[in-house]
Order: structure tokens, then C-alpha cells, then sequence
């Protein structure tokens, strides 16, 4: 194979109480990328479509994730790649996760699969790095692994990917502002009392019993953050009158998507999800804030050849 045609999933990092650790992956929303192998050694971003982002390796962050791997293998050509953007950056869904770890997960499928799922993880995270300054792993160990994910550990990395209970559904809206992560990091506490990480890693757990136990309720009571969201909720105009609303209409509980500003909810079935969307969009239609309102099934298989 010499060419390869890849979706790449929207991801929601966090889910409240899991900063940097936990993410989730979208099925209605993701980016499409095209791998090519070349002759030609290195990687050349030759086309991007939807949004206006660097064609210089370096400075883009599927370049800079793509050559992470090539310099790791002894293939001697190179790789040209296109992408067609429909992830807003700044969006708070994974928009640098998904082209990082949509190039790797190409170029590891056009070399037969040299690289373990772990592997590329590491990689696609020197993307992120690019474009917040950390290399978290919680948007693009979802991307590539689908379903639900927990980084157990960063040194060394471990990953784990979660159980997705069937009639779970995903709502994100996102107020056409922009929030950039390295931006909405600055501005986080550097450390936190021993009550709040009581209660954090007791969500922490909860949520975790709660989606292998396909216990909807415990879910529901687990999505809660003492730590990142009472600091930057207040950069995301009408976040607490959303969070009630989202409630009133059903949904089991809701938060930052990863670094904002779009927010979550998680729903019992499509209808809740749709419900909560309307009752999300009518808060920005009240405000006057422009928004994208997505309902989506959580994409169990992460990146794929389409
Ligand atoms: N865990 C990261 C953060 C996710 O919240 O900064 C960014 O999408």
C-alpha cells in the first residue's frame, strides 16, 4: 500500500475529574488526513484544507509527530501528507491530537505496522507538545486507541483503554471563541489540597467503576472537577448556566471538554443527547455567542482507513 486515506476522531481530554489522564473519542466530528509514501526522505505537509495552519514540517505538529517516528525506523523513504481540517484549533476537541496522531497511525499503517499502539502514542505527543508546550497524552491515546482511555502513568507511559457502555452518548458545544491550551495551562493553580484530590481521585475511580459496570448513574455522579474547572470555567461565557441546563434536560453530567471553551455532556441514549443539545444551544442563542453543537455516538475504534 502506498497511500492511505484516514479518519481522525475528535476527542474530549479530562471528562471532568481526570486532567491529563482521561479522554474519550467522538464518532460524529474528526479530521481527514492523506498519507503518501515518497521516495523523497522526510515529511512534507503538501496541502491543508479548512483551516490555515503551517506546511512547514517543523512547525506543524503532524510533522513534527510524523518525523518523531521516522526517526525511530530504518525506512529510507519519506512521507508527503494532506490534511482536510474540519476540528477548529482552539476548539477544546483535539484539533493538534488528531492530525498528530492521524500521521503516525497512517505511516505505521503504510509501513506494515512497525510501531505498537503505545509506541505511536508516544510519538503523536511531541505534536502536542508543538502546540501547548506539554506533551500530554490524553487527546491523542483516545484518537488512537478509540472508546474511553486512562493514562495510567506517563514515565513510563501506560495506557488503558476503558470499557464504553452501548447507550452512551457525547454532546459538545463550541462557542466560536477561541481558547488556546498552552493559554488555559498558565492560568491553572500549581498544586491543590489533600480534601480536593480526596475528592477528585474518588471521581477518578467512580468513573472508572461507573463505565466498566455500565452503571449510568455512577457516571453521572463522577462527572465532577474540585481542580481545572472552577479556574477555567470563567474564561467560557455562560459555562454554569449551561452545566444546569445540561441537567434539567437529562444528561448525566457535563464539563470543560479538555481545555475549552466547548463544553461536554454525557446522555443515556440519543434522545437525552439531543435534548441536552437544544437546551445548550438555546443559552448561546440567548447570549449571542455563534456556536457548533455536535451529538455523538463515542467511537469505539479511534482512527480508521476510510
Ligand atoms: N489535558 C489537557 C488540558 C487537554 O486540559 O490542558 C487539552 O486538550
Amino acid at each position: 500500500m502506498k497511500r492511505i486515506s484516514v479518519f481522525c476522531p475528535a476527542t474530549i481530554a479530562n471528562i471532568s475529574c481526570g486532567f491529563d489522564v482521561l479522554g474519550l473519542a467522538l464518532e460524529a466530528i474528526g479530521d481527514e488526513m492523506i498519507v503518501t509514501k515518497t521516495e523523497e526522505p522526510g515529511i512534507r505537509i503538501s496541502k491543508i484544507t479548512g483551516q490555515a495552519l503551517p506546511l512547514e514540517t517543523m512547525d506543524n505538529v503532524a510533522g513534527v509527530a510524523g518525523l518523531a517516528l521516522l526517526n525511530q525506523c530504518d525506512y529510507e523513504g519519506g512521507f508527503e501528507i494532506e490534511i482536510h481540517k474540519k476540528i477548529k484549533p482552539g476548539s477544546g476537541i483535539g484539533s493538534s491530537a488528531a492530525s498528530a496522531a492521524g500521521a503516525v497511525w497512517a505511516m505505521n499503517e503504510l509501513l506494515e505496522q512497525p510501531f505498537t499502539q503505545l509506541e505511536l502514542v508516544n510519538f503523536a505527543m511531541q505534536g502536542e507538545a508543538l502546540a501547548s508546550g506539554v506533551a500530554h497524552a490524553d487527546n491523542v491515546a483516545p484518537a488512537l486507541f478509540g472508546g474511553f482511555t486512562l493514562v495510567r502513568s506517563y514515565e513510563p507511559l501506560d495506557i488503558i483503554k476503558i470499557n464504553t457502555p452501548p447507550e452512551l452518548y457525547a454532546t459538545v458545544i463550541h462557542p466560536q471563541i477561541e481558547v488556546k491550551t498552552s493559554d488555559s495551562r498558565k492560568i491553572l493553580k500549581r498544586s491543590i489540597s489533600l480534601k480536593d484530590g480526596i475528592k477528585q481521585w474518588g471521581n477518578v475511580g467512580g468513573l472508572i467503576a461507573g463505565l466498566f459496570l455500565e452503571d449510568y448513574d455512577l457516571i453521572g455522579r463522577s462527572l465532577v472537577d474540585h481542580i481545572v474547572e472552577p479556574v477555567r470555567s470563567m474564561l467560557i461565557p455562560g459555562f454554569n448556566e449551561v452545566k444546569s441546563e445540561t441537567i434539567k434536560a437529562g444528561a448525566l453530567g457535563s464539563g470543560i471538554s479538555g481545555s475549552g471553551p466547548s463544553i461536554f455532556a454525557l446522555s443515556k441514549g440519543k434522545e437525552t443527547a439531543e435534548r441536552t443539545a437544544d437546551a445548550m444551544s438555546k443559552i448561546y442563542n440567548n447570549i449571542g455567542v455563534e456556536y457548533d453543537v455536535y451529538v455523538s455516538k463515542i467511537n469505539t475504534i479511534g482512527m480508521h482507513k476510510i
